[in-house]
């Protein structure tokens, strides 16, 4: 038996199994030979038990900041590098390692499971390679997704990414946005995609039900997490099946300065709302774009409400609404 150096034989290795180059990080959790070699103080409580993955701009921060209201959920640690969210799955940061992302979670108190944690990172949603990164690591995670209109959506990221001075944003109004071409410059087309695409919410939450069953999924009408967040915080806590389950009601409070529902300062009892970048004010979307985005998102409309029908979800109001009035 002979053998090569380690450098040259994980290369022969890698030259013979190229499929293999990606690492893909299971639960050592999940196998008692790892847990085995696993170091004494690390434990499987450290990691959550459900993500909040999105989309971008339908709602997650107001989501994020209601679930943290409650005494037995606790969300990650921020991070610096990712404007707070970790956003493992879906860049570089997996390359990392479990340990990295682990140290995001606070560490159980006496290895308590009491503690329901978190994470929510936006761009989960649509990440082409989240699912299965997800469920190798988490295959028994909840799973929550909101969904707005998405042409709404559309128009929320353009006008996020303006207020973030970009520059394709800054320089092309919304709808140049939407009909760029092949041929339209890279920025420009770049701004275009990440208004669009996330929106295919169809072809999306696929992807998600390729790993998860549908029970382990729920999905949130985020226009009813604006207009009635205490009716929308009930139902996600009986989907995480959490205890104490808490009633929002005497919480938060419609503010109409905010045009928001916001928290209820606990000691001053004014409003304590998201920031301005959250709930921005901005002119109603033209009726060029408007009519464009309907044109555009009608096929993945009607794929959502059959996928939505098939694994036994509600037909949010706006998607049935969308869909009947189509030309
Ligand atoms: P706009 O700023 O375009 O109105 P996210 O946190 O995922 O980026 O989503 C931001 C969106 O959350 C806001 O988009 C706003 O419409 C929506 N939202 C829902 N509930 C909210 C709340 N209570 N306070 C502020 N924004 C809320």
């Amino acid at each position: 038996l002979s053998t090569m150096p380690a450098l040259p034989l994980a290369k022969k290795y890698f030259d013979l199994y190229p499929e293999e180059r990606e690492p893909v990080w299971g639960n050592p959790c999940d196998d008692p030979r790892h847990m085995k070699i696993w170091s004494q103080d690390k434990t499987c409580h450290q990691l959550p038990r459900f993500l909040v993955i999105g989309p971008q701009k339908t709602g997650t921060t107001a989501l994020y900041s209601f679930l943290s209201m409650h005494p037995a959920i606790k969300s990650n640690f921020h991070s610096n590098e990712t404007f707070e969210e970790i956003q493992f799955f879906n860049g570089k940061n997996y390359y990392k390692g479990i340990d990295w992302y682990m140290k995001f979670f606070p560490t159980p108190m006496d290895n308590s499971t009491d503690d329901v944690l978190f994470e929510k990172s936006a761009t989960y949603f649509d990440g082409e390679l989240v699912p299965k990164r997800a469920h190798a690591l988490l295959s028994k995670a909840k799973i929550i997704a909101i969904l707005i209109p998405p042409s709404k959506r559309a128009y929320s990221w353009y006008h996020h990414m303006r207020a973030r001075n970009d520059s394709a944003a800054l320089n092309y109004t919304f709808y140049q946005v939407l009909t760029a071409s092949d041929k339209s410059p890279k920025p420009l087309r770049d701004l275009q995609y990440r208004c669009l695409s996330p929106g295919m919410y169809a072809q999306h939450l696929d992807r998600w039900l390729n790993y998860y069953p549908p029970q382990q999924i729920h999905l949130i009408d985020g226009e009813e997490l604006k207009t009635n967040p205490t009716e929308t915080m009930m139902k996600v806590q009986t989907f995480l099946k959490i205890s104490p389950i808490l009633d929002y009601r005497p919480l938060l409070r419609y503010d109409s300065k905010k045009g928001f529902y916001c928290k209820i300062d606990e000691k001053s009892k004014k409003s304590s709302c998201l920031g301005k970048s959250k709930g921005r004010r901005y002119p109603p979307v033209d009726l060029a774009s408007e009519k464009y985005l309907q044109s555009f998102y009608t096929s993945h409309n009607i794929a959502l409400q059959k996928l939505l029908k098939r694994h036994g979800y509600q037909v949010p109001e706006w998607l049935a609404e969308a869909l009947s009035e189509r030309p």
